[in-house]
């Protein structure tokens, strides 16, 4: 299956399918990572270009990489070093990077909706790289991507979100991608950080660690998104690690084989300690490197790429 879209904006809107298709394409991307010679020249005379106006290293690294793994230039935009310093608008910064036959504006942006807004005004394909507190689609799916890959299933699996959900754009794209795929999402965290209202979602909401974590397959740990709280949520970050950190005693009322995943940037010792986030039950740094795979997906599935096909049953 090939994908008839133009850009890559969120999971909300995606099919079950289409996320599939990427899942798919994926697994085939991260084979190719495993030979010697990873290069494929997919996208080969393409320019890519990395528009963040936020703060990056995963993404933005892994963006540049899976452009270069497919051939394509790419271009790294630095927002502090750019003409958005003297007052240029976003819309007038990406259709001058446009005017320079950029295909593909992957963006980063602390305002939600503004990878939808340049998607409206460009002709080049835009990949939502995190848009504020409103989604991320490429971490959602990576995510996604991990679970299958050491679960074996999506379907019917337990998947607690812990930390703070309100702020949290990789919550709300877990939560779409995991629901549609036929996952169960427990979230949990601080009543400030977890507003009832996220049940209306389809999820399972609690306020009691203990209940979100007994029969969760997999735990995806945030941190606190102290860059986009506007006033203080909780008392201290001492009582939310007192109450919601995950360490070794905690874990262990936790299945055996429970996944501790996090998107990163890891706060130590604030929602997680070292011992479980380096530990044997941690898959944190393969979601990294699952990122590259899912990011050469997307680029190629919107420049036109095929699917490869799933391989016959029996
Ligand atoms: N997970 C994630 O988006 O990390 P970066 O902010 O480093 O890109």
């Amino acid at each position: 299956m090939s994908w008839t879209r133009k850009d890559l904006l969120d999971l909300q809107s995606l099919t079950a399918e289409e996320i599939q298709t990427v899942l798919e394409t994926a697994r085939a991307f991260k084979a190719v990572g495993e030979r010697v010679i990873k290069k494929v020249p997919a996208l080969h005379g393409k320019t890519v270009v990395n528009l963040f106006v936020e703060p990056s290293t995963r993404t933005r690294t892994s963006f540049q990489l899976a452009a270069q793994r497919l051939s394509a230039d790419i271009i790294n935009f630095t927002a502090e070093a750019s003409s958005l310093k003297k007052g240029e608008t976003l819309k007038d910064t990406a259709r001058n990077l446009e005017a320079l036959n950029a295909d593909f504006i992957v963006i980063r942006h602390s305002a939600a909706g503004a990878p939808h807004f340049l998607a409206r005004v460009l002709q080049a394909h835009v990949v939502n790289a995190g848009d504020g507190a409103h989604e991320h689609p490429t971490q959602g799916l990576l995510d996604l991507f991990t679970m299958l890959e050491k679960k074996g299933r999506l379907a019917g699996l337990q998947v607690t979100i812990l930390g703070d959900i309100l702020y949290s754009r990789v919550a709300r794209s877990n939560i779409w991608g995991l629901q549609k795929l036929g996952a169960q999402v427990t979230l949990c965290g601080p009543p400030t950080l977890v507003p009832r209202s996220f049940a209306e979602l389809g999820c399972r909401v609690t306020h009691v660690l203990e209940e979100a974590i007994e029969a969760a397959d997999v735990i995806n740990l945030l941190r606190i998104q102290h860059e986009r709280q506007r006033k203080s949520m909780f008392p201290s970050l001492g009582e939310y690690t007192s109450l919601f950190g995950i360490n070794r005693q905690r874990l262990a009322a936790a299945k055996p084989d429970v996944l501790i995943m996090h998107p990163g940037p890891i706060n130590r010792g604030v929602e997680v300690d070292s011992e479980v986030a380096d530990g044997e039950q941690s898959v944190i740094l393969e979601q990294v490197t699952n990122g590259l795979a899912i990011r050469m997906a997307a680029l190629f599935l919107l420049n036109g790429g095929k699917a490869p096909q799933p391989a016959p049953a029996g």
